[in-house]
């Protein structure tokens, strides 16, 4: 169990987690952080710092250049099979045996919260797992095994479809790209209905995810943030919790069902 912090939690939060109906756990990169896993925006380490958006997490990008977009998303890919689920993860699955309804909600492409646990994540931008083609978009299954990548990727030309020859892209969705509408009608859905709303290492900046949060407080949800930094739901919150997800989940978790 990994060693409890000593942070405040507010007994006014591990009271509304008792009395919750319906709890949604909106995530972001931040989540993953503590897996090894790059967020996007953080200083030095983001990978929109290390990397250009434009070429990197576009169709035109993908056009442009699929050699160069394949090789980064199989380096991706590959630091995701080889990280593994951390305390936080593994803290959302234990807290949706505690509450009689939990709905996760995650902007992240990798397969972590499945992996420590949790059922049916509402995926908004995909995942790394479910390539498909450009042309005709069938779904294409990866060949087992871990790809052996370099740091940063390298140019790799995408596999071909079966069924029409055109190249394969990843399941992720890109910017200028719309959402899967189905996901996304049934986050907002989950929004309009939970009661309490956690949103865990998300910058809450990238539309129209980051309208979950509002919608839900419209709706009279309160919200919980977890972020070691200040982002634009410090003011939409009712309890902003400084810090690292892998460590106040656990201790959150621990302080109001007693898990151990
Ligand atoms: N625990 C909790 N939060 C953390 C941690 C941690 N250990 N480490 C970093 N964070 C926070 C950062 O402070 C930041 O606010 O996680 C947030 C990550 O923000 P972004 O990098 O902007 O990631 P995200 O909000 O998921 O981005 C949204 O943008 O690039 C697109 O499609 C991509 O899904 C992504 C979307």
């Amino acid at each position: 169990m990994t060693s409890l912090i000593s942070i405040t939690i507010p007994q006014e939060l591990i009271t509304a987690l008792h009395e919750a109906k319906h709890v949604l756990v909106f995530t972001g990169a931040g989540v993953s952080a503590e897996s090894g896993i790059s967020t996007f925006r953080d200083p030095l380490t983001g990978l929109w710092e290390r990397f250009d958006p434009e070429d990197l997490a576009t169709a035109n990008g993908f056009r442009q250049d699929k050699a160069l977009v394949w090789g980064w998303y199989e380096w991706r890919r590959m630091k995701v099979l080889k990280a593994r689920p951390n305390p936080a993860h593994r803290a959302i699955a234990e807290l949706a045996q505690h509450v009689p309804r939990l709905t996760v909600v995650t902007q992240n492409v990798d397969d972590l919260h499945e992996r420590a646990g949790s059922t049916d994540v509402l995926h908004l931008h995909g995942s790394l797992h479910s390539p498909r083609c450009f042309a005709c978009a069938r779904p294409f299954s990866f060949p087992p095994g871990i790809p052996d990548e370099p740091e940063g990727g390298r140019r790799l030309c995408p596999p071909q479809c079966s069924h029409c020859g055109g190249d394969i892209r990843p399941g992720v969705v890109w910017f200028g790209e719309n959402l899967p509408e189905d996901t996304l009608k049934q986050a907002f859905a989950a929004a309009r209905e939970c009661d309490l709303l956690f949103a865990i290492g998300t910058s809450g900046i990238v539309q129209p995810a980051a309208r979950i949060p509002s919608l839900a407080k419209k709706a009279g949800a309160k919200l919980v943030q977890v972020n070691p930094q200040g982002t634009p739901l410090d003011y939409e919150c009712t309890w902003s919790l400084r810090g690292g997800a892998g460590k106040i989940m656990p201790s959150l978790v621990q302080m109001a069902f007693l898990w151990s």
